[in-house]
């Protein structure tokens, strides 16, 4: 069966009910400024969905370590059994402090894969550069300077300097880059968090973003590789490691050059799935919205054998109590 079998169309609709339970298992905890409590709830509502979906997933990039996470840990088989073979990278809410704090740009994610094809990325910090589609390759470079970077993009999109906009999270880690990105004349867009969207938003028309540049998530990283591969755009990272035992971390799980630089498709190099539900509106979804008895969610779903991106608009029945 041809890779783009195995990930069939079917699935690519199905999958929306699992990042859909989640958003709206974390969207009844929005502002309560309880992020464990949020989190939990769309682990725990996210896990009891792929119960009902016809795949034999393994999670590859989850909750954590089976030490450290009883659900959806890494490792742990997922879905039905009875559908194809699939690696899944999920994040069943990527915002939790969004989410708390009922902050725009919340929203629960998923990639599935051809096994063997997501990087299995630990969960640490790994540094990240993107742009959109429609650029030669390496015509940006995680290792140049943040200044040429920008630089060298608005040279290959043939606009000014100061038409470009940057979108960094908002770290004092990344205070250097802000600083040389905003010398170059360039914008800067500030996230408080989210840099899964970050990226996504540099292939998305009508963002306003150009370029990501920063360090977040390792995992985030993979799940925006992902959507790249389906909508087109350029990625690299490179892993960070902070301590010995982030380091003992990526060796058990199998990663050889821990100095690697990644590009978009050594993070997702197989045919690839991606789903995200909104939690809040952000830049990328509308979150849930309670209209009468009923909830509504909004869930982007892109495919990477055909590139489709599909938007999926659902009314639930407002749960009872
Ligand atoms: P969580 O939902 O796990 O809190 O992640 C949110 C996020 O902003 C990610 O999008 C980003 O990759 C990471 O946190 C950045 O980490 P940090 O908050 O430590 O700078």
């Amino acid at each position: 069966m041809s890779e783009a079998a195995l990930l069939n169309r079917t699935l690519a609709i199905e999958v929306c009910r699992v990042t859909e339970a989640a958003a709206l298992a974390a969207y009844r905890l929005a502002g309560r400024g309880d992020e464990k409590a949020a989190d939990q709830a769309a682990v725990d509502a996210m896990r009891k969905a792929f119960d009902k979906l016809d795949i034999d997933g393994t999670v590859v990039i989850g909750e954590g370590e089976r030490d450290e996470a009883p659900m959806l840990f890494i490792g742990e088989k997922v879905g039905t059994g009875r559908g194809p073979k699939v690696d899944i990278a999920l994040d069943p809410l990527e915002g939790t402090t969004l989410t708390a704090k009922h902050m725009p740009g919340a929203m629960a994610v998923v990639a599935l894969a051809v096994g063997g094809t997501l990087l299995h990325a630990p969960d640490t910090y790994m540094d990240k550069i993107a742009i959109g589609p429609g650029y030669p390759e390496g015509v940006v470079d995680l290792d140049a300077d943040a200044a040429d970077n920008v630089i060298a993009l608005a040279k290959a999109k043939g606009c000014r300097v100061d038409q470009i906009t940057a979108c960094i999270l908002d770290r004092p880690r990344h205070s250097h880059i802000i600083a040389s990105v905003r010398k170059t004349g360039a914008a800067v867009r500030l996230i408080t968090d989210g840099d899964v969207a970050g990226v996504i938003d540099c292939s998305e028309p009508g963002t306003g973003i150009d370029i990501y540049i920063g360090q977040g998530g390792a995992p985030e990283g993979v799940l925006a590789a992902a959507a790249l591969r389906c909508i087109g755009g350029q990625m690299q990272g490179r892993l960070v490691f902070k301590t010995d035992d982030e380091r003992a971390r990526a060796e058990r799980i199998g990663l050889k050059d821990l100095t690697k630089k990644y590009v978009t498709t050594e993070l997702a190099s197989g045919d690839v799935i991606f789903a995200s539900t909104g939690v809040t509106t952000g830049s990328m979804l509308n979150g849930v919205l309670e209209i009468g008895d009923h909830l509504t969610t909004e869930t982007v779903v892109m495919r990477s054998a055909t590139g489709t991106v599909r938007w999926i608009k659902t009314r639930h029945p407002r749960p009872a109590g």
